[in-house]
Parts: C-alpha cells; sequence; structure tokens
C-alpha cells in the first residue's frame, strides 16, 4: 500500500512537502499520575511510543524524525528524574541501534555534548559511526539541547570566523547561520508535532521552525501510535502553504 507521503508524490508529481517532521514528546508525568504510576514509568512507556513513532515515520517515507528527548532545561529537574531519563536513553542506545541500523535508518544526535556522561557521550558516537551510511531515513535526537544554546554557540563560530578574517559582517546570510547550527545539513521541519495539549515551542528549533506547520494532538506521549503519526501527516498534506507568499 503507498505511503501517506509516496501518495502525495504520486497525486502532485512533484516532490513530496514533507520530509522533516519533529516531535516535542510531551506528557509523560501526566500519564504517570493519570495511572497511578512513577514519573519514571511514563517515561518507559514514553520509550516505547517513540518505538511507534519511528514505526509511522517509516511507513510515511519521512526523510527526517526529530524527537526532542531532554532539553537544557530538564537538568533542572530532580536529580533521580535526571538519573531516570540518562538511563533510559542509555538502555534505548544499547537495545535499539542494531534494530534502526537493520532498517536503514541514520542516527543523529543533536545537543550540547559536555554535560552528558562520558559513556552516554561514547555510545553516541558509535551509534553515529555504524549508521552513518544509512540513507532510509535519518532519526535526530535531540539530547541536551537547547534552541538558544545551539544559536549562541552559532554566533560564536561565526564571530569567530570574523574575527579572524575569514569573513565580512556584510557577506553574512541566512545559509551561514544555517549551517553554523548543530542542525546544519538537515532541512528544517515541515511539521512539528507536540503531545500533551501544550501548545508552544519550549527551546525548540526556533530558527528552523519560521515556516513549520504545527500538530498538536490531544493526547499524552506515552499513549502516541503510529496511527496518530498517520493521522498528523494526513492533515499536513491536506494544507496549503504559502511560506509568505500571496494566495
Ligand atoms: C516530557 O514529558 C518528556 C520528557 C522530558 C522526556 C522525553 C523522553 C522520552 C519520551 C523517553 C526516552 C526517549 C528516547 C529517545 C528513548 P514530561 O515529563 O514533561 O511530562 P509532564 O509535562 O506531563 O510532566
Amino acid at each position: 500500500m503507498a505511503t501517506s507521503a509516496q501518495k502525495c508524490v504520486e497525486e502532485t508529481g512533484d516532490a513530496c512537502p514533507l520530509s522533516h517532521v519533529a516531535i516535542i514528546m510531551d506528557g509523560n508525568g501526566r500519564w504517570a499520575t493519570r495511572h497511578g504510576k512513577a514519573r519514571s514509568a511514563g517515561h518507559r512507556k514514553g520509550a516505547d511510543a517513540v518505538r511507534e513513532a519511528i514505526e509511522g515515520a517509516v511507513d510515511c517515507g519521512i526523510n527526517y524524525l526529530t524527537l526532542y528527548a531532554f532539553s537544557s532545561e530538564n537538568w533542572n529537574r530532580p536529580a533521580d528524574e535526571v538519573s531516570d531519563l540518562m538511563a533510559l536513553l542509555k538502555l534505548y542506545l544499547q537495545r535499539e541501534i542494531k534494530s534502526l541500523h537493520k532498517q536503514g535508518i541514520r542516527l543523529r544526535v543533536i545537543g550540547r555534548r559536555d554535560r552528558l556522561s562520558a559513556d552516554i557521550v561514547s555510545m553516541i558516537d558509535k551509534a553515529e559511526q555504524k549508521t552513518a551510511g544509512n540513507s532510509r531515513m535519518t532519526l535526530v535526537i535531540a539530547l541536551s539541547y537547547g534552541s538558544r544554546d545551539e544559536l549562541v554557540t552559532a554566533v560564536q563560530s561565526i564571530a569567530e570566523a570574523v574575527a579572524s578574517g575569514k569573513m565580512r559582517p556584510e557577506d553574512i546570510c541566512e545559509a551561514d547561520i544555517s549551517q553554523a547550527l548543530w542542525t546544519a545539513d538537515i532541512p528544517d521541519p515541515d511539521l512539528i508535532i507536540r503531545t500533551s495539549g501544550e501548545q508552544r515551542l519550549s527551546n525548540f528549533l526556533l530558527w528552523q521552525a519560521a515556516y513549520t506547520e504545527f500538530s498538536f494532538p490531544d493526547l499524552l506521549w506515552p499513549d502516541f501510535t503510529k496511527a496518530d503519526f498517520r493521522a498528523a501527516v494526513d492533515d499536513f498534506l491536506g494544507r496549503h502553504r504559502r511560506f509568505g507568499a500571496r494566495p
């Protein structure tokens, strides 16, 4: 059966307008409370929903799927929750890389690595190297990621290029800024999904989301399934994007 994205290419004859979907996975804590469980159980169930989202993205023929797994601000959560989340991410990397590789999925991790433990950084490096040649889909995990932090880092690198005479201030263009971000070479997201009913970006892909469409399914992240992914994609494909131009 044709995927939504393939169907779109067939129907319009154009390249599919949906290449990159990003997700703010929100509501693990509320899911746990509703089920009378500890927050860590919500995060564990959230990791199952990650599998669903990846399957949904592969089925829909998406090229890039970005998941906001841990923000710069999440470091301010209680120490036991931070360590639960880090342990879960470690387990995920240990258990899932083989399967991602088998499915032809490339892994990229964006965010500030200097706050992550050495063993997680080493697992990320190995996973990125192992999957670097895969082209079916790129899974981007935003980990210890904050968009303002990313922009500050980009401005610093551009300022260094100017100070050393490699670049003139008047020549700096939008593409230079995009290329200085951690998401260099990743297209801007076409669609951002945020679960749980909250409707904000929370320091996620601020530069990259200039013309992104949004979807706010009314469910908590641990309940998210590949059918929800497909529903968001189908809704997106029915929209008309004008990028600021006249209709
Ligand atoms: C937001 O829910 C979710 C997070 C801060 C963590 C997201 C992590 C996962 C889904 C699990 C592991 C991820 C991967 C990639 C394996 P919240 O805790 O803020 O929920 P609340 O707003 O209801 O309290």
